[in-house]
């Protein structure tokens, strides 16, 4: 006989009401659900490079694994792992920082989440400017926090102002999240514009920087991409450099991310981290230490075929009456402002009157698969990815154009 008070299953916890699934995973469902069915799909959705991890740094994982690198590591990371991202950071910022400031973590993400649970109290507030990465909110959220958007405007090239940022700060502001390049529209900080931030910043001492490089080495303009820190040195305990090799070295699989900041803060996430998962895995920190160490072929290469595929992208959008593309400055999106169809009508009658809506039109009338704007905190637009071949931006180009013909105006 079954009792019933057997099969039931842990009652969610209220926090789990404060985070939902990631747009991403809900449109890849949809994805395959269509592929099921038959139909071909475009994927404008894809959030990684399509390139394949350099072999050296494969055969430097190989090797890890043949020498027994495969027991617990220190939970901030290896000492060789620690050398090669302050070697790094070094080269990119002009810092030196010690062992002791830098965290190492499941993925960049993985260290994000982390640095909120170890510093937001209830109610405490994180200035995300918006368009942002669908995970900030959700990550503040569910770690107790108040996200604070700010909406950025197209002519400030979706980016964060001084005033808007001093307007915002409150008393309980902990963070501003600065993500440059930024996903999803491709924008980049310049120096003064950080300067310009990091003065705000410096004017309230109780406010820390939130600084997501990801993106930094996929750039079309100066390199380095400049960063917080280079330009406000003073401020280096109170900003936290979030980067890992996911985006630049094409290793999205093999979760390594770290971050650089105040000694306090990372022993905290280092705590936190040997209560949940111990470290991040010991062969995917020695694949790390290869990609960081190992030169800057691989960058050069697949930054040279990005700019071929955001030129065709971007180009490709800018000819279809009623989408207007933004050339992104680094990382691979395209972000489009799509507002002038809301309110246009699809051959079976519907008006569309989301971002939402249009996606899923492209996706019935062209296969084409596009995140829509209001993920990322700003409806009327939608985003592109440009981590694909050519031959599928082409394609999806020109079905994006047939679908925006089939619409009544
Ligand atoms: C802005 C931004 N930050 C962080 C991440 C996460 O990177 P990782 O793979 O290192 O966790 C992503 C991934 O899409 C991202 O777009």
């Amino acid at each position: 006989m079954t009792n019933p008070t057997t099969l039931r299953a842990p009652a969610p916890a209220e926090r789990m009401s404060r985070v939902k699934e990631s747009p991403s995973s809900r449109v890849a469902d949809r994805v395959r659900e269509f592929q099921a069915a038959g139909r071909k799909v475009l994927p404008l959705t894809i959030g990684e490079p399509d390139f394949d991890t350099p072999d050296h740094v494969k055969e430097a994982a190989i090797a890890a694994i043949r020498a027994g690198e495969t027991k617990y590591t220190s939970a901030n990371g290896t000492p060789a792992l620690q050398k090669a991202i302050t070697a790094r950071l070094l080269r990119k910022t002009g810092q030196s920082y010690a062992g002791d400031e830098i965290c190492v973590g499941g993925g960049a993400k993985q260290l994000i989440f982390l640095a909120f649970m170890a510093t937001l109290d209830e109610g405490d507030e994180v200035i995300v400017p918006a368009p942002y990465w669908v995970s900030y909110p959700d990550m503040v959220t569910v770690n107790g926090g108040r996200p604070v958007t700010v909406a950025t405007t197209a002519d400030e090239g979706y980016k964060l102002t001084p005033d808007q940022l001093r307007e915002a700060i409150t008393d309980r502001t902990t963070w501003v999240v600065l993500n440059t390049p930024n996903n999803p529209t491709g924008a980049v900080y310049s120096e003064s514009e950080l300067r310009g931030l990091t003065d705000v910043v410096r004017a309230h001492p109780h406010v820390s920087i939130l600084c997501d490089e990801i993106y930094d080495e996929i750039n079309y303009g100066a390199r380095p991409v400049p960063s917080a820190v280079t330009v406000a040195p003073d401020l280096r305990r109170r900003i936290f450099l979030v980067n890992g090799v996911s985006k630049a070295y094409a290793m999205t699989g093999w979760r390594i991310g770290y971050g650089a900041g105040a000694a306090g803060l990372c022993a905290a996430i280092g705590t936190l981290q040997s209560q949940s998962s111990s470290c991040p895995s010991s062969v995917s920190q020695a694949a790390a230490v290869a990609a960081l160490d190992g030169g800057r072929e691989f960058i050069d290469r697949t930054v040279g075929i990005y700019t071929e595929r955001r030129d065709l992208l971007v180009s490709g959008l800018a000819a279809i009456d009623g989408l207007r593309p933004t050339a992104p400055e680094g990382g691979f999106y395209v972000w489009v402002d799509a507002s002038a169809l809301m309110g246009s009508v699809t051959p079976s009658g519907k008006r569309i009157t989301t971002d939402a809506e249009l996606a899923e039109h492209f996706l019935d009338t062209s296969g084409v698969v596009v995140i829509s704007g209001d993920s990322y905190g700003c409806p009327g637009h939608f985003r592109a990815s440009f981590a694909l071949s050519s031959e599928i931006i082409g394609e999806a180009v020109a079905g994006l154009a047939r679908s925006v013909e089939l619409l009544r105006r």
